[in-house]
């Protein structure tokens, strides 16, 4: 019996779910043992279920190749071999919602990628370079669910990840302004340009719920956590505009921002480059070295040159410079599916691990 976190990947099918096999063959300390997905691929093999919908750069692990995929709704067989779950499935908001409170309550913690559960106002929604100290409500949520070890954790979303760093940064400064226009790869709707090929040359200004996700996550992740739920903070207000660019990976932010305590360029580069959280001091297996870097040449970051950096889990500013109308102005990229997605969850799944909230069953 391996020592590894056994783990079922729902949704594995799917763009974030491929992600997830992916990015977990070989990890350290998590191995795929289930897959689930709709009943449409539930009783094929994983490479006959996904057959040409795989995105992935590499090719299928052979690990997983013959996994027969079992349904995601038929919760006992999911749950039952594995330690704990990850999820990117594509239901409805009270479908996903409901089904991840039945795997918690199988005693089967869910690390989830949905949306469905960030505002629950006893689950923790995590950067874990930013707010750790959030998973104290875990203990909360299990006495609401019953449980004794299941529990549902969720990332944000990949849209907020290009410019909340940046901004709890600078938190001394106390930024209480911000606007900012998303440009956002086609891969954030599950899709490459051979599914949407309407996108090749093309920008859209519209993503469904986008704006709303972009400009009142970050307030959560900086809340505190107060009587065992997530109250969020009201120090900042947020505007965004979110716009499908025909890009496969990486999310750009241009963002304007109002400080209460204007600092100086020497400042806020210093805060940028030096901030590291407690993913770094326990040495995660999916933390970046270097959470956020800043580059001063005038031309990035840029998408094909800068969206894998430090493994796709790393955050590039470049641009800052003092606005007219507002104090400073940046540019922010970040990796949709892997910082913003799949790896942010890998690396929350990480944290909880180290922090006791996962372990063998
Ligand atoms: N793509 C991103 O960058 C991104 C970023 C953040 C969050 N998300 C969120 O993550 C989730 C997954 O996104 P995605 O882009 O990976 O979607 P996707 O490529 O459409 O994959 C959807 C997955 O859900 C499964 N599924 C669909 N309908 C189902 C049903 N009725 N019952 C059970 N399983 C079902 C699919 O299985 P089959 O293959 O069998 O159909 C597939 O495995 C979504 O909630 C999305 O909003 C995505």
């Amino acid at each position: 019996m391996s020592e590894k976190l056994q783990v079922a990947v729902l949704g594995g099918t799917g763009m974030v779910g491929q992600r997830f096999i992916s990015i977990l063959n070989n990890h350290p300390w998590f191995e795929v043992k289930t897959i689930a997905a709709s009943p449409r691929s539930a009783g094929q093999t994983y490479e006959e279920a996904v057959g040409s919908r795989w995105k992935m750069d590499g090719p299928i692990p052979e690990s997983v190749k013959n996994i027969v995929v079992k349904d995601v709704t038929d919760v006992k067989a999911v749950s039952e071999d594995v330690d704990f779950v990850l999820s990117a499935v594509n239901m409805s908001k009270d479908e996903i919602k409901a089904i991840e409170e039945e795997y918690a309550k199988t005693e089967t913690p869910v690390v989830s990628n949905n949306s469905a559960h960030r505002w629950t106002p006893d689950v923790p929604m995590i950067i874990p370079e930013i707010n750790p100290e959030h998973m104290d409500v875990i203990e909360f949520q299990k006495k609401r669910l019953g449980t004794n070890a299941g529990f549902i954790a969720v990332k944000p979303n990949c849209s907020i990840q290009s410019y909340t760093p940046a901004l709890t940064a600078w938190k001394e400064f106390e930024p209480y302004e911000m606007v900012a226009t998303t440009y956002q790869a086609i891969s954030g709707a599950g899709k490459n340009f051979e599914e949407w090929p309407e996108m090749v040359g093309n920008v859209i200004p519209f993503i469904g719920g986008e704006e709303e996700k972009s400009e009142k996550e970050p307030l959560r992740i900086w809340g505190k956590v107060e009587n065992g739920v997530i109250v969020p903070s009201n120090d900042m207000k947020i505007t965004c505009q979110c716009i499908r660019i025909p890009v496969l990976y990486g999310h750009t932010a241009a963002a304007f921002v109002k400080f209460r305590k204007n600092p100086t360029k020497e400042q806020l580069v210093e805060k940028l480059v030096n901030f590291s959280g407690l993913p770094q001091k326990l040495e995660l297996p999916s933390a970046p070295k270097q959470f956020i870097q800043y580059m001063e040449e005038e031309n990035r970051p840029q998408v094909t040159l800068d969206v894998n950096y430090e493994n796709g889990m790393g955050v590039s500013i470049g641009r800052l410079r003092e606005d007219t109308i507002y104090d400073w102005k940046f540019v922010g990229l970040s990796h949709n599916t892997l910082r913003g997605a799949a790896g942010g969850a890998v690396e929350c799944a990480e944290l909880l691990k180290a922090s006791g909230y996962i372990n063998k069953k």
